[in-house]
């Protein structure tokens, strides 16, 4: 309906959902409302949608009570009845009632279906003739649920009736009831979404009962004294048999640390907070339940499970409601995690027709490539470069970081022959990786570096760009390009530059990330120019330019436009999971639905990356 009430004109939209799935559900994923009081279980006869495609839809038995023969062999059918085991057209007619939606992710639009439900009830009083027991009575009063109870909750019931002349509010997980409530607490409804970085980690604390976040908050990962990457955290496991229980506490200490602050900003008692989704890589995730990390760590990498099983968010060491839940998101391998997965559901790169590409850059980079109909996901090893690691003057995006580089090599009168970008706006102290490939990017662009990402001579540089040509110099054996000189006559040495062998750093970061999106590319029998759209996603990412990105040949050479920064990505796929119990399926269905491609045993492998090192496209 449209915002004055009245019909609004019909769609057309075109979306691809995994084999098998009700179109109730697939609508939902899409952000397509079906009308429903039983939440797609067959038993409240709303959902009517009308098939439309020639080939014949199965007839269930609700679908005979609900329509006549007419409507029947005009397709109609109940649409939590229909699987999707191929193409379909499908009209869905307009609502009788406006669901409620958020929009999260990129453009998501998440219809409100979280797991975590509040049902406020007035129960009548137990006389001798009516001697149902207290669980009855209220499960009676809550019929469209199936609700469970479990030892904790049946120790409160009894009480918490009396004392509240049977006023309750009853707390609700995926059916099962975790607690009963004195009073009205309905409007209570909170969870938090977690991304767990390896670096850094952010919380949201989410009304799931609208959608609105309450506060964000984030902090870096307290595990950051066992090194900077998976790999040196996993070695610390293997080498102190101690360092797992202190890597445990220290997300525990993290998460909690986090919670407690967007609690405390959004005026939220910490005991009203029920449910918690954590997004993190595999190995993340596996320190964060105390899951020895090893086997990830060493050939032939497999996982402890795919699916973590569901905690109370009370056994990874979070104080909030003592029943609370903690969702972990699935892994499809132990490269590609549950931050991964979680940012296929935030950018939809399951329900789309469209060629896209997603890129998470970082130490570990994760690549994922659908065409519409398939979907590959591989990791590619690009080493510490982008986060400023092994790099001379590189730093992480900080204060004092330079982020953008800009060169004109034939500034005249005064004009800067570099312009710098810097974050704070303070003095330039070092180069993070948006800089970094921007500086490289930049001097591929003039002709300061030939397509084997060498320096060219300083007699070649004054005619290639003669006022750029004085920051070519030497600092012992190894020549440099000064970006920021503190003093006209500073030493080379004092000043922010890029070396000869931070351009090999970026070199085989980024033949590594290219590499694998370009064998994808090959899998699905499909060129450069076929990607309709990358997404760029993680803290690094997300602030880089699409055109140097486009220039050192890290992304398919397209248009810039193609390129779109996605942003945290991992925190939005698991707000997606707190609101909605369809998504939270969505991503599990991602495990049968994406293929792990594992480059290292390809024949290939080697040729490409060689080839993907030169700056020539
Ligand atoms: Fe209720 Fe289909 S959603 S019967």
């Amino acid at each position: 309906l449209a915002p004055d009430g009245t019909a609004a004109p019909p769609t057309q939209r075109g979306v691809r959902v995994p084999p098998g799935v009700t179109v109730f559900d697939a609508a939902s994923w899409n952000g397509i409302a079906i009308d429903s009081t039983c939440g797609g279980h067959g038993t409240c006869h709303k959902c009517r949608i009308q098939v439309t495609t020639a080939t014949e839809v199965a007839v269930t038995r609700h679908d005979v009570r609900t329509f006549t023969s007419a409507q029947l062999a005009e397709g109609w059918r109940l649409g939590c009845l229909v699987h999707a085991t191929r193409d379909l057209a499908v009209e869905v007619p307009p609502l009788t009632t406006r669901p409620k939606a958020a929009t999260v992710g990129i453009g998501r639009q998440v219809i409100l279906r979280p797991a975590l439900q509040k049902r406020y009830v007035e129960l009548a009083e137990a006389t001798l003739a009516d001697q149902r027991t207290d669980l009855v009575r209220l499960t009676d009063a809550i019929d469209d649920l199936e609700l469970t109870a479990d030892l904790h909750v049946l120790r409160r019931l009894s009480t918490v009736l009396r004392e509240a002349d049977f006023k309750v509010t009853a707390v609700v997980i995926d059916e099962a009831l975790i607690d009963v409530e004195p009073g009205d607490t309905t409007a209570a409804r909170y969870a938090i979404a977690f991304d767990l970085g390896t670096t850094t980690v952010v919380g949201t604390l989410l009304d799931v009962g609208t959608g609105t976040p309450m506060a964000v908050a984030s902090m870096l990962n307290a595990q950051q004294p066992f090194g900077g990457d998976v790999i040196t955290r996993i070695s610390a496991t293997m080498m102190d048999k101690d360092a797992l229980g202190r890597l445990q506490q220290a997300a525990a200490s993290t998460l909690s640390a986090l919670a407690g602050e967007v609690c405390r900003e959004a005026g939220v008692d910490p005991t009203q907070v029920y449910e918690v989704a954590i997004a993190g890589n595999a190995t993340m995730t596996a320190l964060a339940l105390g899951i020895d990390p090893e086997p990830l760590g060493v050939a032939p990498f497999v996982m402890s499970a795919a699916q973590p099983p569901s905690v109370l968010a009370a056994e990874i060491g979070l104080t909030l409601h003592p029943r609370a839940r903690a969702f972990f998101f699935p892994a499809l391998g132990a490269y590609v995690g549950g931050d991964i997965v979680a940012g296929m559901l935030a950018t939809g790169m399951d329900r789309d027709k469209r060629t896209r590409l997603f890129i998470d850059v970082g130490t570990n980079c994760e690549i994922v490539l659908s065409d519409g109909e398939k979907i590959l996901s591989t990791a590619a090893p690009a080493g510490p470069a982008f986060e400023g690691g092994a790099i001379r003057c590189g730093m992480r995006a900080a204060d004092g970081a330079i982020e953008v580089i800009k060169v004109d090599p034939h500034a005249q009168d005064g004009d800067p022959a570099v312009t710098l970008g810097v974050i704070g706006d303070v003095e330039p102290k070092g180069l993070c990786g948006s800089g970094l490939v921007d500086a490289v990017a930049e001097l591929v662009r003039v002709g300061l570096l030939d397509p084997s990402g060498r320096l060219v001579p300083d007699e070649d540089a004054k005619d290639i760009a003669p006022a750029l040509a004085d920051r070519l110099t030497k600092i012992g054996e190894e020549r440099v390009f000064v970006l920021h000189r503190p003093t006209p006559d500073a030493d080379p040495a004092e000043c922010v530059y890029l070396s000869q062998r931070d351009v090999r750093e970026l070199q085989f970061a980024k033949a590594a990330i290219s590499t694998g999106w370009s064998l994808l590319l090959e899998e699905l029998g499909l060129e450069h120019g076929d990607v309709q759209q990358v997404l760029l996603a993680g803290s690094f990412g997300s602030y880089l330019s699409p055109a140097s990105a486009v220039r050192i040949g890290l992304v398919p050479q397209l248009p810039v436009l193609r390129i779109v920064a996605a942003g945290n990505v991992a925190g939005e796929g698991a707000k997606m999971a707190l609101l909605s119990v369809r998504e939270r399926a969505g991503a599990l269905a991602l495990l049968e639905e994406v293929t792990y491609v594992e480059l290292s045993d390809r024949p290939d492998f080697n040729d490409a990356f060689v080839d993907q090192l030169s700056f020539r496209h």
